[in-house]
């Protein structure tokens, strides 16, 4: 009998130690010892040591983001031709910044450029009930009128964005943009 009793405790403890609805973990035994918890706030939720009572915040006026030079052109087509006559690559088409210039375009340029340059990337292949879901007609990066572009211009589009094309400025530093470039016109023909 005694048997019996410990075995039907047994499977009431069992029954009853777990959250069925999973929604949390009951028992940490180091708790705060160990850091489970971040005592930082998340990034978007609020903060009270803020005027703005939000988390995020602006970069502070009149400083630079590391490895983020300012852009000093405005005007996304009146300025191209001036960037591509004045600005210059500073960068060489070394092994390591073409590699690198590869690593940013795959992960950047050829979801609509596509991976050889074409402008068949994954975007526009997608259709759903018989239209495009993107209208856009990405161009062909292996073309000879892309090639004669000074640099400096195609450096403008990746930092400015071109019609439909979106500015790239804030996702990849200035090296790198200067890398995709020379990636474009060394490796994509
Ligand atoms: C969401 C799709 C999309 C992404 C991502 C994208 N492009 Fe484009 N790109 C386009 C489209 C569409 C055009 C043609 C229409 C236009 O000029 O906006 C274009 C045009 C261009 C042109 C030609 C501009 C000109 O002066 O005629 C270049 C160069 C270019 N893209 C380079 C890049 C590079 C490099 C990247 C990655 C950093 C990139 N694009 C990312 C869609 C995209």
């Amino acid at each position: 009998m005694k048997k019996y009793i410990i075995l039907l405790l047994l499977v009431l403890a069992g029954l009853t130690s777990c959250n069925h609805r999973q929604e949390n973990t009951d028992w940490d035994y180091m708790g705060d010892f160990d850091m489970y918890y971040s005592k930082a706030y998340e990034s978007y939720a609020p903060n009270p040591n803020f005027k703005d009572g939000k988390t995020l915040q602006k970069p502070v006026a009149g400083t630079i983001a590391r490895e983020f030079m300012p852009y000093p052109f405005k005007d996304k087509f009146g300025d191209k031709a001036k960037a591509g006559k004045l600005l210059k690559n500073p960068l060489k088409p070394s092994k390591e910044n073409l590699e690198r210039g590869k690593m940013k375009y795959d992960i950047y340029c050829a979801i609509c450029h596509g991976k050889t340059g074409k402008g068949d990337g994954h975007l526009t292949k997608l259709v759903k009930n018989g239209k495009k879901l993107y209208p856009g007609v990405p161009a062909n990066l292996t073309a000879g009128y892309i090639h004669a572009k000074p640099d400096g211009e195609i450096f403008h589009v990746i930092t400015m964005g071109s019609a439909i094309m979106g500015a790239h400025a804030s996702q990849i530093n200035t090296d790198d943009r200067w890398r995709i470039v020379l990636y474009i016109k060394n490796n994509l023909k």
